[in-house]
């Protein structure tokens, strides 16, 4: 059987390190390397968790250093107040120790990776894999769409060389950095505009809705932990520090769970079962700085008056993904 070729685009974070575990570890991708980028962290804490990880699973994927802030949001004054780095935490929480509750530690709980990330700017790699593709290659960003924007400005072309772009972001009814905004499209509205726009072939959205239909539990993580291998007590660390985080700002149904949202949507080019009820819509973002900023704006009517561009998945099926998640990480020793 043909791997599907695949290129990570992360901002890692606990989430994302899920996803790179997967693209690593199933025997139905090629992953041709990760490009990085500033999100849940800066951008020197992203790519060196991103290092870690590759490493820790013994892969020779290259990694590429990308954009260390998003297109122009930053250029605005005032326009994100507020914004202290964590999915809409206005104030933190801090544990029964006095540490702050986080969503993601600035290093993941890995050792220090040796290997370096390439010199190229992951800009100009995406460019340069993508032309030199024959179309085959599917790009799935789990961060601010920062990077991929920046190619699609550079080099238009490559719109047509992108077999599928499936991204983590947006939300239809769910939200987390604003009362109608998701992080990754927060981050950088204009990216994801530019992204939407840009003629991609097929553009699935992986957002909250379906993510947080497909939580982990305490005891996923415990069964990960008593498994005994290091991947999987890196995974139940990961899972416990996310339920506590979660927990603690954004307390899910039922308590004591959370989402891996970056590894939902990477399972999926794989496994197209672990998302359900996916719809083709028209999507675009709000870019007006004003309280709908970067809302992903879904429209369900019937006769839209724009060219649908964008599937979107409503739901997820929490089972299929959580068994075949533990699988492959338990698959490594
Ligand atoms: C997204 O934001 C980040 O915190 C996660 O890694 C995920 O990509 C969820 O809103
Ligand atoms: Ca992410």
């Amino acid at each position: 059987m043909e791997k599907t070729k695949v290129i990570l685009d992360c901002d890692t974070g606990s989430d994302d390190a899920v996803a790179i575990m997967l693209a690593i570890l199933s025997d139905k991708l090629e992953l041709l390397g990760v490009s990085t980028v500033a999100g849940n962290k800066e951008i020197n804490f992203t790519t060196d968790n991103t290092l870690r990880v590759i490493e820790l699973l013994g892969s020779k994927a290259p990694v590429y250093r990308g954009c260390h802030t998003s297109m122009v949001t930053k250029i605005a004054p005032g326009r994100r107040g507020g914004y202290n780095g964590m999915t809409g935490v206005s104030e933190f929480n801090v544990d029964a120790k006095g540490n702050i509750i986080q969503y993601h530690n600035d290093c993941l709980p890995i050792a220090e990776a040796k290997t370096k990330e390439k010199k190229e700017h992951a800009v100009f790699w995406l460019i340069d894999t993508l032309m030199r593709s024959e179309g085959d290659i599917v790009l799935v960003p789990t961060g601010p769409l920062t990077n991929i924007a920046m190619a699609l400005r550079l080099e238009p072309a490559i719109a047509g060389k992108i077999k599928e772009l499936v991204f983590m972001g947006g939300g239809f009814k769910v939200f987390n950095s604003t009362s109608c905004a998701e992080f990754n499209i927060w981050a950088d509205p204009e990216a994801a505009q530019i992204v939407l726009t840009s003629g991609i072939e097929k553009i699935t959205m992986v957002p909250l809705d379906a993510t947080h239909s497909a939580n982990f539990s305490r005891e996923d993580a415990k069964e990960l932990r008593d498994y005994g291998t290091e991947l999987c007590r890196v995974v139940a660390d990961l899972i416990d520090e996310r339920v506590t985080a979660y927990d603690a700002y954004q307390p899910q149904n039922p308590l004591g769970t959370a989402p891996l949202h970056d590894a939902l949507a990477l399972a999926y080019v794989f496994d197209r079962e672990v998302l359900r009820d996916v719809k083709l819509m028209r999507v675009d973002v709000d870019c007006g700085g004003g309280f709908a900023d970067g809302s992903t704006l879904c429209d369900t009517r019937a006769y839209p008056d724009r060219e649908l561009n964008c599937y979107v998945a409503l739901d997820a099926d929490r089972e299929r993904f959580v068994k075949l998640t533990k699988e492959l990480l338990k698959s490594f020793k």
